[in-house]
């Protein structure tokens, strides 16, 4: 059962499902107040007693720790505000009060805004509350959505000008929730480039603590979300709340304690930087922030994280379409190729079974390096005298799909794109741009700009058997400002710069239903849940290195499933970290996800060619498993010494699971060491086979047919004998394939 009940007498809102309930409820004194959010509480029940009968500070009691469901400032609440709108006196205090309220099947978009949504109506429920402020007239319409099937809610809010003089927002979260303790250790993924999505466990302590970005895109420091745990809470058991914006651009995930010991937790697009103005009439819309609630441990947030953002998120052809093993020629050849080249390895990689070969970064313009040539999106006849289209037809002739690199926000000043509108690269008049990886940032919030792209890029889509297309995004905004927004609408720019990219976004995908589209941006530099809605997959580093991908792999999959996860074999010594891992555990750490090889096929030894076609052929064998199993993390690179990772895949049927063990440096004469899995059916058997296959004892103790009782309770043997264990070395993978009999 799933829906919301609306108690008149009470005024209260409960939002519910199996898994969660959300409880609101209208004030004594107008406003909202939240009374719950988390586990199922009984339906036909008064949940009044647990919120005070309205905030105190309005009634001159101030600092009161009462939950509010959208709290703003300058009424005696001192937490930060979710709104603030500077009005034409001035001032930007304001009270929201009660209207309206209105319950339907279903859930609506947001124009122009990527979020989750329904395939028929009966898969959630959708609220909007009609708040208004009297003296400004601002209008707020918090809207939430239950799904059927989900522990979560969505949220998020609409902000409409009833007066007759301007507003001005300069804060518009997309949540804030009250919780009514501070007994949490907040989970945030963070990095840099090439370590992207770490994870990073810090009690919570009075104040606020934060992650967010400046960057104009969500960026590879901070993932737009934020995850509360308790101290005690693991894997398989005990309570977190997870907070993830789908959004790409500059966003604020925090959280903070009061001085009654509530934590207060917000998330949206980050006031800093940001104002937007509200001519009368108008209105704005916030992203969606999705917030999820779990009583079975992290484990619990992932699945319901994976399970909506694969199937609710991601969208158009390839949404549930089995996706092609790549090649890609970047860290192959860089800049350095030639038609023939390309051709060379596009045939090997057909020989190994590879489905798609991808030409990255430096087939147009007149580019050698990366200092010249983005925005001239025409082919570099010097590299490829058939263009294109001759170079897809030969690809395809070989029997692999063909997909292309592209940075369509990105000028450079040596191009002739900038050198016949220098006014649309992002700047300041009167300031020097500054330069990084020798290129601008186009002025996406200038839709003539857009518009542009659209027309370059859909040409070039049309010209040419496309099937793929990686859209990269390497630097970064800086000296933040459009020629196309008057002065006072300069706060507007970044939000309108993100909008711009999804405008693109959907037009293209629109146009190529039929185009894979990956995001990339340096990697894992704008990998969040607003490009999911409209590529089902993303570059997530661009560290290559197998154990640097264990960690980043693992962070990520707190919030992304497999399926948007690319991950690829490249060669070694790594490109990013020099490290030397054999292929084997490249592959096995890169089975996990969207999988490719990232290499110059050409250069692979007889040996490693063999290997290669086993990996591929191994993959294309359990691809539904390892692009849309139940990913479950058994042991973690983040605990302990961090030198052993396990996790695997489930099928929905629990019929058959691979598991995926790691180990860095290797230990002499090792202890005994048992895996014990999750997710089986205990009553069923399974056949337990190595890969690679080996004659040794963890061949001999594991490949046998073990009931899943036991697997879960006792586990797989990675004992490894102690003259054995001297022939691992390093760098040791051992997957487990398992298949119910
Ligand atoms: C970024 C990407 C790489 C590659 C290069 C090309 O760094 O993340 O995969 O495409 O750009 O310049």
């Amino acid at each position: 059962m799933m829906g919301i009940e609306w108690n008149a007498s009470s005024g209260q809102l409960h939002l519910h499902n199996k898994q969660v309930s959300y409880v609101v409820r209208v004030l004594e004194n107008g406003s909202i107040g939240q009374l719950h959010f988390g586990a199922p509480l009984a339906r036909g029940r008064s949940y009044r007693h647990l919120g005070r009968a309205g905030f105190a500070g309005f009634s001159n009691r101030l600092d009161d720790p009462i939950a509010l469901e959208y709290p703003t400032a300058g009424g005696g609440d001192y937490r930060m505000p979710a709104l603030t709108i500077e009005q034409a006196d001035g001032s930007s205090m304001l009270r929201l009060d009660y209207v309206s309220h209105r319950i339907f099947p279903g859930k609506a978009g947001i124009p122009g805004l990527p979020s989750t949504y329904v395939e028929a109506d009966d898969e959630a429920t959708s609220l909007e509350i009609e708040l208004a402020d009297g003296p400004s007239k601002a209008r707020v319409t918090l809207s939430y959505t239950i799904f059927r099937d989900h522990p979560i809610v969505s949220r998020r809010v609409r902000i409409r000008n009833g007066g007759t003089s301007r507003l001005r927002i300069t804060t518009a979260m997309s949540t804030s929730l009250d919780l009514p303790d501070d007994d949490w250790t907040l989970v945030q993924l963070s990095g840099a480039w090439a370590r992207e999505r770490h994870i990073t466990n810090r009690r919570l302590a009075p104040g606020r603590q934060s992650t967010a970005s400046l960057r104009g895109a969500s960026g590879h420091e901070h993932d737009p979300s934020l995850i509360l745990r308790r101290a005690s809470t693991t894997e398989t058991a005990g309570e977190a709340y997870g907070f993830s914006l789908v959004y790409s651009g500059n966003f604020l995930a925090e959280a903070e304690v009061g001085p009654f010991g509530t934590t207060r937790v917000r998330l949206g697009i980050n006031p800093e930087g940001f104002a937007w103005i509200l001519e009368p009439g108008a209105d704005f819309a916030t992203p969606e922030a999705v917030l999820a609630f779990s009583e079975a441990g992290l484990d619990g947030l992932s699945l319901a994280y994976h399970r909506l953002y694969r199937e609710r998120l991601a969208r158009g052809t390839w949404r549930d379409r089995a996706r092609p093993v790549l090649i890609n020629n970047w860290e192959g050849t860089y800049f350095a190729f030639d038609e023939t080249k390309l051709v060379d390895i596009a045939t090997v990689a057909r020989d190994l079974g590879i489905e798609l070969f991808v030409l990255d970064d430096g087939w147009f313009g007149a580019r050698d390096d990366d200092t010249s040539s983005l925005g001239d999106w025409f082919v570099d006849r010097r590299k490829l005298p058939n263009g294109i289209d001759g170079l897809a037809r030969r690809i395809e002739a070989l029997g692999l799909r063909f997909g292309l690199w592209i940075e369509p926000e990105m000028v450079s000043q040596r191009s002739q794109l900038f050198a016949a509108h220098p006014d649309w690269a992002i700047g300041i008049p009167g300031r020097s741009r500054t330069e990084s990886r020798d290129q601008f940032v186009l002025d996406l919030s200038r839709p003539e700009i857009v518009d542009h792209l659209f027309a370059v890029l859909s040409e070039l889509l049309a010209s040419a058997p496309i099937s793929y297309i990686k859209w990269d995004m390497n630097r970064n905004i800086t000296e933040p400002g459009s020629l196309g927004l008057p002065a006072d609408r300069q706060g507007e720019f970044f939000h309108r710069y993100i909008l711009g990219v999804y405008d693109l976004y959907a037009r293209l995908t629109t146009a190529f239903p039929e185009i894979l589209f990956e995001s990339c941006a340096g990697g894992g530099g704008r990998f969040d849940p607003g490009l999911l809605a409209y590529a089902p997959q993303a570059w997530t580093s661009d560290d290559t290195d197998a154990i640097e991908r264990l960690r980043i792999q693992w962070g990520a999959s707190l919030i992304y499933p497999l399926s948007s996860m690319g991950a690829h074999v490249s060669a070694v010594p790594n490109h990013q970290t020099g490290r030397l891992t054999p292929i084997g555990m490249r592959a096995a750490v890169a089975f996990f996800g969207v999988f490719g090889y990232e290499l110059d096929a050409t250069s692979l030894s007889p040996a490693e060619c063999a290997e290669v076609a086993d990996q591929v052929a191994f993959y294309k064998d359990h691809r539904e498993l390892l692009q849309r199993g139940r990913f479950v993390r058994l042991r973690s690179p983040f605990e302990g010494d961090g030198n052993e990772t396990a996790w695997m895949t489930v099928s929905d049927d629990r019929r058959q699971a691979i598991v995926g063990f790691y180990r860095t440096l290797t230990r002499p004469n090792p202890g005994v060491n048992r895996l014990r899995l999750r997710e089986l059916d205990a009553a069923l058997r399974y056949r337990v086979t190595t890969w690679p296959a080996r004659a040794d004892t963890i061949e001999r103790d594991n490949a046998l047919v073990r009931g899943g009782d036991e697997l879960t309770e006792i586990g797989l043997f990675l004992d490894v004998d102690r003259h054995e264990v001297a022939t691992h070395g390093d760098y040791w993978a051992q997957l487990f394939v398992l298949e119910a009999e």
